[in-house]
């Protein structure tokens, strides 16, 4: 039943792409739609070199419905949706705040109902541990409550768990995986692919490799005074290809109709809780490479401390994370010096 077609929605980006090679590795056929507002077309080349296969692609948006019908008229054999196109800055997010409901909920809307149309089998979503805000215990396991979104970017999150939930209730035929990734990190081992970060990083990782490259002056801790071991933040950092095969894991599930249930969430983490201090620590280890830093002040809105709890999805979906943080800190650098190589960075 592998050689499926699989609609990847935003698989030219990050984790999408990533995706995108381990279901092709799988034996998935795959469109990708994706407007390259955040990627381009060198990562379809670096999925053909990986997988031998070059992925078809559709350059489109979204959020425009007439695209999204001709989209799913012209490939009438999509079974199964993985929506990984959203806009994902949490600062923007709050400067633009109707750009992120747009982008974000219009997208998945567009999706749902041309699935419904087309008779697709579901679709799997990416969501995030922001849902759970600063949460009241850790490890956090799927039941911890929703608190209230920080940011518009985090409201979306919700919003659109929401949205396919009551869209399922009312009867739409398909069913929905959604996924709550924790911190994604590191690159595709063969350096043909990672995450390629648009201006001034904002996220830890693409920061510390920028600064251990000399790109960036010094990395800014931000905050050594939380209520923690060594005062820094603590975050599931989840290696990106691990990640990528829980997807494929979920599209099997929804395909070969292996649960009752129409709707399944899953928090996608490590279950280890890293402090900055330590990711940092870890990535010279890794790597023998000394990452220039300060101790600034905290980052306004910052989570203290989440973990996962992955007992459901290392149960049920039979997927684990399994790649040593320091293998992922060396792919992340392996990717940072591609992009060197190649004058990009
Ligand atoms: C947040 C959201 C996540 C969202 C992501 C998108 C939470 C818990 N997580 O991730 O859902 O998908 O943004 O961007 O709300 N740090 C530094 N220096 C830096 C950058 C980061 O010290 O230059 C620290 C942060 O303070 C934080 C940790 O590194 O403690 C991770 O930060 P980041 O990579 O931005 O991810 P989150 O804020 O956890």
């Amino acid at each position: 039943m592998k050689n499926q077609r699989i609609l990847v929605a935003g698989g030219t980006g990050y984790i999408g792409s990533h995706t995108v090679v381990e279901l092709q590795e799988a034996g998935y056929n795959v469109v990708i739609v994706d407007n390259l507002s955040n990627s381009n077309m060198e990562v379809i080349d670096g999925i053909e070199k990986i997988t031998g296969v070059r992925p078809d692609f559709v350059q489109a948006d979204c959020t425009d419905m007439p695209a999204m019908e001709k989209l799913f008229d012209s490939y009438p054999d999509i079974r199964g949706v993985i929506n990984f196109a959203a806009s994902k800055a949490v600062g923007e997010s709050m400067e633009k705040p109707i750009l992120y409901y747009r982008n974000n909920l219009n997208t998945l809307m567009n999706l749902l109902e041309q699935m419904a149309k087309h008779g697709t089998k579901g679709i799997v979503f990416s969501s995030s541990c922001t849902v759970y805000g600063e949460p009241d215990e850790n490890p956090v396991t799927e039941a911890a409550p929703i608190k209230k979104a920080t940011s518009p970017y985090g409201n979306t999150k919700q919003i659109s768990e929401e949205i396919i939930t009551e869209v399922i209730s009312a009867g739409a035929p398909f069913k929905s995986v959604i996924l709550r990734y924790f911190n994604p990190v590191g690159a595709h081992p063969s350096a043909e692919i990672g995450e390629l970060p648009n201006g001034v990083p904002q996220n830890l990782l693409p920061y510390v490799t920028q600064a251990a490259m000399g790109i960036r002056k010094e990395l800014s801790v931000f905050g050594d005074d939380y209520p923690t071991p060594d005062g820094s933040c603590i975050r599931d950092y989840i290696n990106v290809v691990d990640l990528a095969k829980a997807h494929v894991i979920a599209v099997e599930r929804m395909l070969e109709d292996k649960s009752d249930d129409k709707v399944e969430i899953f928090n996608l983490g490590t279950g280890n809780g890293v402090s900055v201090l330590e990711l940092i620590d870890t990535f010279e280890k890794a790597t023998g490479v000394t990452v220039p830093k300060k101790i600034v002040a905290r980052r306004a809105g910052d989570i203290e401390k989440v973990w996962a709890n992955p007992k459901h999805a290392n149960e049920v979906l039979g997927w684990k994370a399994a790649t040593p943080l320091a293998d992922t800190m060396r792919s992340a650098w392996a990717w940072q010096q591609k992009l060197r190589e190649r004058g990009i960075m």
